[in-house]
């Protein structure tokens, strides 16, 4: 439906990869053709865990290209970083006074990372700070500062959205009208299906992603990494409960897998052969990527005049809904 609003934003928290690419930023663009979109780098969120200035700026740059070079057009699409928005932390303010602190206590991410403290045997409150606890009022405002309908998340993000609907209609209940929308998760289960390198879920806290933007040489010997069983050159392979199959599925046409589950199945095919098939779809697909993103990093200043313009106009519409709430709260004249 014309007229809504999809919002999602990515932590730049690490380098870009592969589960990004098709759990995050595939989906988000595909919803961007058909909704308002607008798509920002989380940069507070990260705050919490990227404490050097350095790595902060690479990682925000990084993600900006990624969305560019996969398709992202920052003239259809409002792409800005959280940070050049001060209404969203005026917004997380005002949310705090109408949010249980108890909906924070059975967050995910502060429970499991209070029970991992418990586990060790060490402070319960060891490493957390008050941003990770009030990390879902931070993401409730990203969301309802910007009038959001739909909001593209991994699984992980649902619990997220739910604690963002409810503060906005706690909210609108308190003042008697519809002064903030009430969004709706739209769930990617790609990600879910998507193997690593070990064969777990590709996941940077399990250090088994594979980067988008390597070179191809790089790509091919990291490609040449993934965890395989003992099966010998000659033996029959089964291509639905392989990894590399997995993996090659995401970037090729069901004529290339019927080809290549056909290998699998009659041997023959050894695993390194399995790889090099994998190799050569993965790197045809992000090669035309991988240029445009080489040539958006290595011009900075005019990534940051994408943001700035992106900030810009984004600003318009993050201070009227805060105009709309201090007029409707009593704050100030
Ligand atoms: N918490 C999200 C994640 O870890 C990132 C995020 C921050 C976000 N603010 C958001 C996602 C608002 C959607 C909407 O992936």
């Amino acid at each position: 439906m014309a007229g809504k609003v999809v919002l999602t934003g990515i932590k730049p928290t690490g380098i870009p990869h592969i589960g990004n690419y098709f759990g995050a930023i595939r989906p988000a663009l595909g919803l961007a053709d058909n909704f308002e979109a607008r798509y920002f780098i989380a940069d507070y969120h990260a705050l919490n865990s990227v404490q050097d200035s350095a790595t902060m700026r690479d990682y925000t740059y990084q993600i900006a290209a990624t969305w560019i070079a996969c398709g992202l057009d920052p003239k259809k699409v409002l792409l800005y970083r959280q940070s050049d928005v001060p209404e969203t932390f005026e917004l997380s303010t005002f949310l705090m006074a109408f949010t249980a602190k108890g909906l924070m206590n059975r967050a995910h991410a502060y429970k499991d990372a209070f029970s991992k403290n418990l586990e060790k045997g060490v402070d319960q409150d060891h490493e957390i700070n008050m941003g990770l606890f009030t990390y879902p009022v931070l993401m409730a405002a990203d969301i309802l500062l910007f009038d959001t309908d739909l909001v593209p998340v991994g699984r992980d993000q649902k619990q997220h959205i739910e604690i963002a609907c409810d503060i906005a209609q706690r909210i609108n209940h308190n003042y008697g009208a519809e002064l903030l929308r009430v969004p709706q998760p739209v769930i990617s289960s790609t990600l879910d299906l998507i193997p690593g390198l070990d064969g777990r879920k590709m996941s940077k806290s399990y250090g088994n992603t594979i980067p988008l933007w390597l070179s191809s040489k790089e790509l091919r010997k990291l490609l040449m990494k993934i965890t395989t069983n003992s099966q010998g050159v000659e033996e029959v392979k089964d291509p639905d409960t392989c990894n590399i199959f997995a993996l090659f599925k995401l970037f090729s046409t069901e004529e290339q897998q019927a080809e290549l589950a056909a290998r699998y199945r009659v041997g023959g095919l050894g695993w390194g052969h399995a790889k090099q098939a994998l190799f050569e779809v993965v790197d045809a697909h992000l090669a035309p990527m991988r240029e445009k993103y080489d040539a958006l990093i290595a011009d900075k200043a005019a990534l940051d005049a994408i943001l700035d313009e992106g900030a810009s106009r984004a600003r318009v519409i993050s201070a009227a809904t805060m105009g709309r709430l201090r007029k409707a709260a009593g704050l100030g004249r």
